[in-house]
């Protein structure tokens, strides 16, 4: 078992694949000329699987794909299919623009359930915000995993100014439409411009919510990064992912292993330990892991809401969140 200083269990992994995306998205990329990382520097599939088994043994039971968009990657199928052999829950969180290209794989990997990031129900403001015309596809994928049965979770990072007058737009969505939707605290990242005056707290998600819809909170499990809520006669469900001002590090089980190989034991860690190369060179990967989640800060979400400048000095250690993977 991986446990750290707080006795927390660390059984869920999330693997950047690489740090590439189709999509622009400004509170995500640093800024229009970011040089992604060249292929000799990212994991590749056997050294993956690899580093997947050392964590499976040692009890990690939840696998996450991430990217930038883990889906552009050439060998993304091939991936997907090595892992899906793992006995281990295998998932992923993408921007949806590719999905219907890997249906058949992501069916017979049995995976269960999808995180999309879906930002507005605009079109003209999707090309806004991801500086790209695909709207309509994200759609009209979101349709296809509902129609396989797949379970559909839609991550909206909700910003002042941007999608505050959508909340709704979202939870209306919800009435007929079997989908999570989860909106975010918008969280600051190296170069995403965050200001905290953009953040929507989870206090006015619900106040605006409550306007318009009853709800009522469900219960969840201690390792959810989202608290969850109902609406009468809704076919989904709303939730909020509150780091800013509620940060849920308490029962944090997560590791974020980066498409370069570094094991980051926070979202908001500055430290890393490399893998990949130690890996490279026959060593033992192991205790340098065990090392890692031994120097887990007991809680870094939320220690952002009063001080803007100890926000901006972590940030510029920190990487960008498209090198994290969320
Ligand atoms: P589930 O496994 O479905 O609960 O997904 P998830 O919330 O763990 O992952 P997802 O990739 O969908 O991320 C949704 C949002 O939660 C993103 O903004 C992530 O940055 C954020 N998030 C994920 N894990 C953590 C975490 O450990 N800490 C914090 N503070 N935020 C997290
Ligand atoms: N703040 C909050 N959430 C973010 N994401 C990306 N950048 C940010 C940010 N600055 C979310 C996206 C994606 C998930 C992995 O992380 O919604 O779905
Ligand atoms: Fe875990 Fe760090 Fe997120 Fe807290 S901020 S829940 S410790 S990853």
């Amino acid at each position: 078992m991986i446990i750290d200083n707080f006795n927390r269990v660390h059984d869920y992994l999330r693997i950047s694949l690489t740090d590439n995306c189709n999509l622009r998205c400004f509170y995500c990329m640093p800024d229009e000329d970011y040089d992604f990382t060249p292929a000799s520097r990212l994991m590749q599939v056997d050294e993956i699987l690899h580093l997947a088994r050392v964590f499976v043994a040692e009890g990690v039971k939840k696998i996450r794909l991430t990217g930038g968009e883990p889906l552009v990657r050439k060998d993304a199928a091939r991936i997907i299919t090595s892992l899906a052999a793992l006995p281990v829950e295998l998932t992923l969180t993408t921007n949806a623009t590719r999905l219907h290209d890997f249906i058949t794989v992501l069916e017979e990997a049995k995976i269960k359930s999808i995180n999309i990031s879906l930002d507005t129900l605009q079109r003209d403001k999707f090309m806004l915000v991801t500086r790209r015309d695909l709207f309509e596809q994200v759609m009209a994928n979101i349709e296809l995993l509902l129609d396989k049965d797949i379970l559909v979770k839609i991550n909206v990072v909700a910003m002042k100014d941007f999608n505050d007058q959508e909340i709704n737009d979202f939870v209306e969505w919800t009435k007929d439409t079997p989908v999570d939707i989860r909106f975010i605290e918008f969280m600051p990242f190296s170069g995403n411009r965050w200001t905290s005056n953009q953040v929507i707290s989870q206090e006015q998600i619900l106040q605006t919510i409550g306007q318009r819809f009853d709800y009522s909170p469900l219960p969840g499990d201690v390792h959810d990064t989202a608290q969850s809520f109902s609406v009468p006669g809704h076919a989904g469900r709303f939730s909020i992912i509150s780091t800013m001002t509620k940060p849920f590090c308490a029962g944090c089980n997560r590791m974020r292993l980066t498409a370069d190989g570094k094991l980051k034991n926070c979202l908001f860690s500055a430290g890393e330990t490399d893998l990949l190369q130690p890996l490279r060179r026959g060593e033992d990967v192991l205790p340098l892991i065990h090392q890692n989640i031994k120097g887990k800060a007991k809680e870094l979400g939320g220690q952002f809401t009063n001080a803007l400048e100890q926000i901006e000095a972590l940030t510029i250690q920190n990487r960008s969140m498209i090198t994290i993977g969320g």
